[in-house]
């Protein structure tokens, strides 16, 4: 398999863009992450394509999957993350081409995201901290595999079932009742 590309919508401050408290817009943030994607994916797809043979990974998030206080705009460009590389695997698959596109959303990874955004490390379990090792080592399964959303690590693959299973409602006092403790 020839070696992914992996972008990413690199989320300075984990994206806590303030909207609500007036500190920020976001407005700017939300488009900038969108029109890089849209031109990295443009960019390596286009290339790949002609050549008939590559794979490209947008960095995504659990986060995806749901809201938390704080993150709308966070959770909303990885949500979209998910969807555009959805579409763009249907679009590849639409025109026959063997070219593999993959929206990865990790949990709590151990890299330098959580020092560089001051957010720390302190209030996430040690169990739900996954090496960045084996959240590629998914990723490169999940391309194998041919599957366009990859989940890695079993807690994450539950967590994003719930969320997906239970009422929004539900979802949304939980999220609520553990703000502040789980940010990603
Ligand atoms: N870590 C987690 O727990 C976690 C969980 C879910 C999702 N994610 C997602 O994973 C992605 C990558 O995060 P990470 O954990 O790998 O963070 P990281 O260790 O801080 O790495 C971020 C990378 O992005 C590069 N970068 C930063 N600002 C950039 C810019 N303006 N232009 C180009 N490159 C830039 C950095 O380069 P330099 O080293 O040169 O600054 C670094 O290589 C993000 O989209 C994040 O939302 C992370």
């Amino acid at each position: 398999m020839s070696d992914p590309v992996l972008t990413s919508t690199r989320m300075n401050g984990a994206g806590r863009t303030a909207v609500v408290t007036g500190a920020s817009s976001g407005i700017g943030e939300a488009y900038a992450r969108r029109l890089a994607a849209v031109r990295l994916c443009h960019a390596a797809l286009t290339g790949m394509v002609a050549r008939g043979r590559g794979s490209l990974v947008n960095v995504s998030s659990v986060a995806a999957f749901g809201q938390s206080p704080g993150n709308a705009g966070y959770c909303a460009t990885k949500a979209w993350m998910n969807s555009f590389t959805e579409g763009l695997h249907l679009d590849l698959a639409a025109v026959g081409s063997p070219v593999k596109v993959q929206a990865l959303c990790p949990g709590y990874t151990l890299t330098e995201f959580h020092d560089a955004s001051g957010i720390g490390r302190d209030h996430v379990p040690a169990s739900w901290w996954m090496s960045a090792e084996d959240v590629v080592d998914a990723s490169l399964r999940g391309l194998e595999q041919g599957k366009p959303v990859v989940v890695p690590g079993w807690r994450y693959k539950f967590y994003v079932f719930l969320l997906k299973a239970l009422p929004g409602v539900l979802v949304r006092s939980l999220a609520l009742r553990t703000q502040g403790k789980y940010r990603r």
